[in-house]
């Protein structure tokens, strides 16, 4: 909510900032920048399976359960109550960014927190298998963290949270239980070792965790900015993305709500941010997927490594049914259009405006709901004139000149997003380093459109 200050000004408190396509957006670099003007920045779901990379002057930094705002001096970084949490990978995580002295704020974990535990890395391997040995078509391609049962023990009550950590009294009776569950695994770690070894990381990190919705209240009340970094994206969603090709959080602006305990009537603004084409890690539905030489072009020059697994990144075009869609159920107020620089060089540049269906119809802003639909949808192209390379003379004068410098091409690519989607684009990244993004200014969302559901 926009509180007014004493002089009437109203000024901005809580911004989320969601993956708007299959991840790797550059999450990370938008809330980065952003967070110069925070004093909190907020994990609000999934665990290691995020990845993070930021280029500071120092050299690169892949974060992956810290939310980005430890970087920056001032600024309390929160891994949020949604999350689930690999103790062991944190403190490792922890003490890199000690040695590399690149910890300038303040590293606080929640309480509520859960614990991903080692047991759920074999189990997603276990599942995978299965999944792998039934249909192979059926494989998520997941990052192999145990995200996926991380979430079922949380929801089916087995959890163990990060409180249970430091305060132990409860752990080896939450542990008896846990262990009951899982039968089907041959070789789980000993119970006790694994008790010893969570009573030990837990005693490290208790310094870092804490209660963390009272600190965010709170900050409300004074004024104080607040990010919600996402994490994942809402493709990946496991209700709204390309279920069961999915992640098992909600990477979605309500998600970001519910995973940090912020109400949602505090929310002032919500930020989506989409690479200039499309990128997804593992497998699933990508009907603007491309192959051959163009999806190298985009590989390489992209450099489109899963900063997690160092996975090959599937590219292809953005995709705007996709776009609207995830516009609307997130409400963006603004985008955030990220390595445009990627693209600089091509002669055209193809944007899929819609789907046709077998039956001839086409669609514009409501993708199927079952991931087998999408192979019988043809997309549909237009084609934007391309923009030059980006050289280091562009960027330093896009730095300098602001957006009169920008090519007039990717002015018009930009606006052609913006009017397509309702959504003004606010940010343009144009490289990986920190100051590659460009503020274009404010503008209004416009009124949305009727959406029309899929049939089949
Ligand atoms: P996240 O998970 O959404 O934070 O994104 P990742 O860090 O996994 O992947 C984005 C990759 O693109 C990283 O290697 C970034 O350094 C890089 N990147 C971000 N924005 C830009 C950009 O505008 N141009 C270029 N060339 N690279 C970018
Ligand atoms: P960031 O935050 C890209 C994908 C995996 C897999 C599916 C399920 O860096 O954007 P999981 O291990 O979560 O059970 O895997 O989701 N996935 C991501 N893809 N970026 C991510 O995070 C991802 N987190 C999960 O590749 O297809
Ligand atoms: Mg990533």
């Amino acid at each position: 909510m926009r509180y007014p200050d004493a002089a009437g000004e109203r000024f901005t408190t809580v911004t989320v900032v969601v993956g708007a396509q299959f991840g790797d957006e550059g999450k990370g670099k938008i809330t980065d920048y952003l967070a110069a003007h925070a004093r909190f920045v907020v994990r609000t779901g999934g665990g290691p399976n995020a990845g993070h990379t930021i280029h500071l002057p120092q050299g690169k930094v892949v974060l992956h359960q810290l939310a980005c705002g430890v970087l920056r001096a001032g600024v309390t970084g929160i891994s949020g109550p949604g999350m689930v949490v690999d103790p062991a990978a944190l403190e490792t995580e922890i003490l890199d960014l000690q040695q590399r002295d690149l910890l300038k704020g303040e590293v606080v974990v929640s309480e509520r927190a859960h614990v991903l535990l080692p047991i759920h890395q074999l189990e997603d391997a276990w599942e995978e298998d299965l999944r792998n040995s039934k249909n192979p078509a059926e494989s998520v391609g997941t990052t192999r963290r145990g995200i996926g049962p991380a979430y079922e023990d949380r929801y089916g009550r087995w959890g163990i949270r990060m409180v249970d950590l430091v305060h132990p009294a409860d752990l080896g009776q939450r542990l008896d239980l846990l262990y009951a569950t899982k039968s089907f695994l041959t070789n789980p770690p000993p119970r006790d070792e694994l008790e010893a070894a969570l009573r030990d990381v837990g005693s490290r990190l208790a310094m870092y965790v804490r209660p963390t919705e009272p600190m965010l209240w709170n900050a409300i009340s004074e004024g104080s900015s607040i990010i919600l970094e996402g994490a994942q994206s809402a493709l990946l969603d496991v209700d709204f993305g390309t279920y069961p090709f999915v992640t098992s959080s909600h990477p979605t602006a309500a998600g970001a709500l519910v995973g940090s305990g912020i109400p949602p009537s505090e929310l002032d603004e919500v930020v989506g941010v989409a690479k200039a084409y499309a990128t997804r890690v593992g497998a699933g539905p990508f009907p603007t997927e491309v192959g051959g030489e163009m999806g190298e072009f985009l590989l390489r020059e992209g450099n489109e490594r899963g900063a997690t697994t160092g996975r090959p990144r599937r590219c292809g075009w953005l995709d705007l049914v996709l776009l609207r869609y995830v516009a609307r159920l997130n409400g963006f107020t603004s985008l955030a259009i990220t390595k445009a620089d990627v693209l600089g060089g091509l002669d055209e540049i193809p944007i899929c405006v819609g789907y046709r269906m077998e039956s001839g119809e086409t669609t514009t802003d409501y993708p199927p709901i079952q991931a087998s639909e999408y192979a019988k949808v043809t997309p549909i192209y237009e084609k934007f004139p391309g923009w030059p390379p980006f050289t280091q003379r562009l960027r330093e004068k896009i730095r300098r000149e602001g957006t009169q410098a920008v090519p007039g091409a990717l002015k018009r690519f930009l606006r052609y997003v913006a009017q397509e989607t309702r959504v003004p684009v606010e940010y343009l990244s144009y490289g990986a380093e920190r100051d590659d993004t460009l503020w274009l200014g404010r503008g209004a969302p416009t009124h949305p459109v009727t959406i029309t559901p899929w049939t089949t």
